[in-house]
């Protein structure tokens, strides 16, 4: 084994009942709750800056920076909000996370309202998971019988709500500022930027928004301190994280490692590819980062590495495809799920989306003509960049990179249906009825 994991978010989650308020106190819950109280609130923020932790959300923004980004001048009230929206295909590490310790992530906003100076925090969480709302708000009541939360926390003087408000479930309201439009009521749809949230956010207030799985780690920072987390991970991806493994590997699941550790070290500690097959594919961070291939396998899975292969390292949302798998058929289900998820504002994402499923829906089925991948690569040239938001670009990065990597799989698609070149069936991981349908 040459690579170890690093437990510390997901310690607990085999504990009998973690999710209870005993269960986290127990195991030293709070306790960095009372030592981020006894320091001053810019000290917490320094020391979360130093600490090196970036944002786990997707783009990797320093964490302590973002915070110190809110003006101290502004007198209206300062906002924080958590993004639980986690609806990227692929990623599943926030809601197994609230799920098995919910704990972590009020202990986590109740210290980063602190040191923001934050009174009133706002979980936004997509509204699907009823299962995950419902032990959320349960663990807020908990936290506000203890006194973890309300007025003068623990004698501090410092006082804190917690809003825990389900999405409607949209993809789009993952989007810091369209989730924002829907945490106010409106229609999530993002909103132009500057201003940006920090200056003028929820109810044109100074706002933070963090991804749930970077909130959760504050607590750990404050109780083991910034060079212990920072003595993780590699020089500009610093500690620790949750990488969910989904696809053709033998476990799936949830694996808590370093930053910078490789897919395949990541597969050896998973058990490695389904039996007789070998990788084809995979992505980084789910769908909406470019795909890799098993020439890949060996680069760093940390901000620096995934963008110095052309892709990014986004939700740590590894799916793995064998060579069973059709490319064609795969970036067709992503582009349908980006079509049907384009919130509309803009024209490129709106009609290019619809356009491009038109197109795989053709490759597909073994009906493109040639000229057909030049006219799909351009149609992708006019959304990726100019569009309203990052969702456009997520799905252009899917087609781009599968062109890039399997164009001949494309090229095939002139003559011969996918399901054809790559019968479906194969690439089941457990036995299905044969099918020949474009949507088995
Ligand atoms: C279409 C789209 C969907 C997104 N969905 C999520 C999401 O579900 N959860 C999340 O934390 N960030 C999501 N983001 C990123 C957020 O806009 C934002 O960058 C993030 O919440 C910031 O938190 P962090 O700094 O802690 O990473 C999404 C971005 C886009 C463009
Ligand atoms: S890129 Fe798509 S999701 Fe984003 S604003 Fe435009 S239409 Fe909406």
């Amino acid at each position: 084994m040459t690579a170890v994991l690093t437990p510390v978010l997901s310690k607990n989650w085999a504990d009998a009942k973690s999710w209870t308020l005993a269960a986290y106190e127990k195991t030293g819950g709070y306790n960095a709750l009372r030592k981020a109280l006894a320091m001053t609130p810019d000290d917490v923020t320094t020391e979360v800056k130093d600490s090196g932790l970036r944002g786990r959300g997707g783009a990797g923004f320093p964490t302590g920076m973002k915070w110190s980004f809110v003006p101290k001048d502004n007198p209206n009230p300062r906002y924080l909000v958590v993004n639980a929206d986690e609806s990227e295909p692929g990623t599943c590490k926030d809601i197994p996370l609230m799920m098995a310790t919910p704990h972590t992530l009020v202990e986590g906003i109740i210290i980063s309202s602190y040191a923001i100076g934050v009174h009133t925090a706002f979980i936004y969480i997509r509204g699907e998971v009823l299962h995950v709302v419902r032990r959320i708000q349960q663990a807020v009541q908990q936290a506000r019988d203890a006194g973890y939360l309300g007025t003068n926390i623990l004698g501090s003087g410092f006082d804190l709500e917690i809003v825990v408000h389900a999405g409607a479930g949209a993809y789009i309201c993952g989007e810091e500022t369209a989730l924002l439009d829907s945490l106010e009521g409106r229609r999530g749809q993002p909103r132009l930027r500057p201003p940006f949230p920090a200056i003028a956010g929820l109810y044109a207030s100074p706002t933070v928004i963090n991804n749930v799985e970077t909130i959760a780690s504050v607590p750990s920072i404050l109780a083991y301190g910034k060079d212990w987390f920072a003595s993780m991970g590699t020089e500009k991806s610093k500690g620790f994280t949750l990488y969910s493994l989904s696809g053709h590997v033998k476990n799936p699941g949830q694996f808590e490692a370093p930053l910078g550790i490789t897919l395949r070290e990541l597969l050896e500690l998973a058990g490695g590819i389904r039996e007789g097959h070998e990788l084809k594919f995979f992505t980084p961070g789910g769908s909406s980062t470019p795909i890799l291939t098993a020439e890949q396998l060996d680069l760093p899975l940390d901000y620096e590495g995934m963008a110095a292969a052309g892709s990014m390292l986004g939700t740590k949302a590894l799916q793995i495809f064998d060579e069973t798998t059709s490319v064609v058929r795969t970036t067709l289900r992503w582009v349908e799920f980006y079509k049907h998820e384009s919130c509309g504002k803009c024209t490129p994402c709106r009609e290019g989306n619809w356009w491009l499923v038109q197109m795989l829906t053709k490759f597909e089925a073994g009906k493109a003509r040639e000229g057909d991948i030049e006219k799909m690569l351009d149609l992708c040239d006019n959304m990726g960049g100019k569009s309203f938001c990052a969702l456009a670009d997520g799905a252009v990065a899917c087609v781009t990179s599968a062109v890039k990597h399997f164009r001949s799989e494309f090229e095939a698609g002139y003559k011969t249906p996918a399901w054809e070149l790559l019968p479906y069936e194969n690439s089941a991981r457990f036995s299905v009825p044969a099918t020949t349908g474009a949507h088995a």
